[in-house]
């Protein structure tokens, strides 16, 4: 049987780790871009990426690296790329008139049929698809980066988007191995961006209020809470952290407000505090191309290996 076929736009940072994770997944993909250059250099990255994930076995899915990057081709006639696709993922950069612009293409040529579906981490549906004739068939399946790593998926639909679109994005998520989560509505961040903002507001204020070093700062998360939210969420971790959710609640809610109250605004991200974080970081990995590059990597090693770790542990 002809393997099923999806069309990934864009073929950046996001747009070829699509591409890998839909392979993997044994699809055929299409990637389309308006330069050439960038999808010479995606393929070639993307081979690149396979050969080492081969030889550390940690390449995703059944099929050998070969047969995986059988399934990919490029293009840059966009009724082409579409043609025959069931699922499209955009992957353009993150400019709403851009994005209206390829949706409204899509939206021409799209079947009743196909999913619309798009990366962006923070545009609203109601902004990208309203008015379009294909409004049921499109969504929001926001990644994690890099989500050949990182399988999170949010699943963000429009008003109007036709809740067998949710269900058809959903199940395919979970066919290509990623874990995707449902949002009952649009929300400005959606909910990865909003716990992560929350997060980053508070370390900037501590650091910005000289509580605590940039580097220790960090040393917090990635020591400390990161370690345990890597496999429980912060609501698991009140149900365990005391017996059961009520429990935690009658326990810690008195001391919860009274840290809470005293959160401080939410920062500017600019001036002195920026200087101060910006030095401190770039000390440590300076701000240069390959440096960035070799922590990226590494980054992307310990990612993967976490994820063996995690689908040994896996318990629910
Ligand atoms: P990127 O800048 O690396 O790649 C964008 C690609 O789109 C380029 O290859 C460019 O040539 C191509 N492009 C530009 N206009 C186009 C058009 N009209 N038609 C087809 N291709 C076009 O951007 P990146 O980082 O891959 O981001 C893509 C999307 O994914 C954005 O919406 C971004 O917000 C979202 N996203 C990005 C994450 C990240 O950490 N980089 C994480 C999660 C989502």
């Amino acid at each position: 049987m002809e393997p099923s076929q999806v069309a990934v736009i864009g073929s950046g940072l996001i747009g070829r780790s699509w591409a890998m994770v839909f392979a993997a997944g044994g699809f055929k993909v299409k990637l389309y871009d308006v330069a050439q250059q960038q999808l010479t250099s995606a393929l070639e990255n993307i081979r690149k990426q396979m050969k080492e994930l081969e030889e550390s076995k940690s390449l995703k899915g059944a099929l050998s690296t070969e047969q995986q990057l059988a399934l990919i081709s490029t293009c840059t006639d966009l009724k082409a790329a579409v043609e025959g696709a069931t699922f499209i993922q955009e992957c353009i950069p993150e400019n709403l008139e851009l994005k209206r612009k390829i949706f409204g293409q899509l939206d021409l040529i799209a079947d009743d049929n196909v999913i619309l579906s798009s990366s962006t981490s923070c545009l609203l549906p109601s902004k990208l698809f309203t008015g379009l004739k294909h409004v049921k068939q499109c969504i929001v399946s926001h990644p994690v980066n890099p989500p050949y790593f990182v399988p999170l998926v949010e699943i963000v639909p429009h008003p109007e988007t036709d809740p067998s679109t949710t269900e058809r994005t959903y199940a395919l998520m979970k066919q290509i191995g990623q874990s995707p989560v449902k949002l009952n509505r649009e929300i400005e961040g959606f909910v990865l961006n909003r716990l992560q903002y929350a997060v980053i507001s508070e370390a900037w204020r501590l650091v910005g209020d000289g509580v605590i070093s940039p580097t220790d700062l960090d040393l917090v998360m990635s020591d400390g809470l990161g370690m345990r939210y890597a496999f429980i969420g912060p609501l698991e971790t009140m149900h365990l952290n005391a017996e059961g959710i009520s429990n935690y609640c009658e326990r810690y809610r008195e001391g919860m407000k009274l840290v809470l109250n005293t959160f401080g605004p939410v920062p500017e991200f600019s001036g002195e505090i920026e200087e101060k974080i910006n030095q401190a970081i770039s000390e440590k990995i300076p701000v240069v191309p390959e440096v960035l590059g070799a922590r990226r990597n590494w980054r992307d090693e310990c990612l993967t290996s976490l994820a063996k770790m995690k689908k040994q542990m896996k318990s629910d």
